[in-house]
């Protein structure tokens, strides 16, 4: 599949596609990570509009294509990356990678490389895979539900010859 997927910016018209695979991965994927309470708290008051009112206040999407159709979609602001989510039937397909890659270069190329992220319960091992490193629990409050991640960061190769940033 992954020969046929291409990567673009989300337009108006894919926000209700993003909500529909937001919403499958809550229910279905990350359902085996929370219960039915915390993602009840997480889907609830989402709409499509959302994403869109979220892109015009400074939030960069990417969308991945197969066939014509909405299969996944990456977002990110200020060095985090905030969501990355593939349409459960498509997961394990290489489009998470896709995406990833692609925002990554994006950020970047845009001066504000991705360094953070919240990453779901689960999702740590894909991330790993980026160079991203488990820096302990966390959790956000979701209309009054804890909803527990692991907090992840990683290191950029090019601050010094070590690795790491050189001293003021
Ligand atoms: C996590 C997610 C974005 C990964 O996207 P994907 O398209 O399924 O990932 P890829 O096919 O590119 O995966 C490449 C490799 O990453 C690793 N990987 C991917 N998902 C993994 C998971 N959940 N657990 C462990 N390893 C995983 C595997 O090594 C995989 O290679 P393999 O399939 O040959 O074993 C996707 O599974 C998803 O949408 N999950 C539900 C929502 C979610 O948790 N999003 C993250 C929110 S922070």
């Amino acid at each position: 599949m992954q020969n046929e997927v291409t990567i673009r910016p989300m337009e108006g018209e894919d926000a209700i596609e993003i909500h529909a695979i937001h919403t499958a991965c809550l229910r279905t994927t990350l359902r085996a990570h929370y219960d039915e309470g915390q993602i009840s708290a997480w889907t609830t008051g989402r709409t499509p509009a959302g994403y869109l009112r979220a892109q015009d206040g400074g939030e960069a999407f990417l969308v991945a294509v197969a066939n014509g159709v909405v299969v996944g979609y990456v977002s990110w602001e200020d060095g985090e990356l905030l969501s990355l989510f593939v349409r459960p039937h498509a997961q394990r397909t290489g489009i998470g990678t896709l995406l990833a890659d692609a925002a990554f270069r994006a950020a970047e190329t845009a001066g504000s490389p991705i360094v953070v992220l919240k990453a779901a319960l689960g999702a740590g091992p894909f991330y790993e895979r980026f160079g991203f490193e488990d820096s302990g629990p966390g959790s956000t409050i979701k209309r009054g539900v804890e909803i527990p991640d692991r907090r992840m960061r990683r290191q950029l190769p090019e601050a010094g010859n070590d690795g790491y940033p050189s001293p003021d």
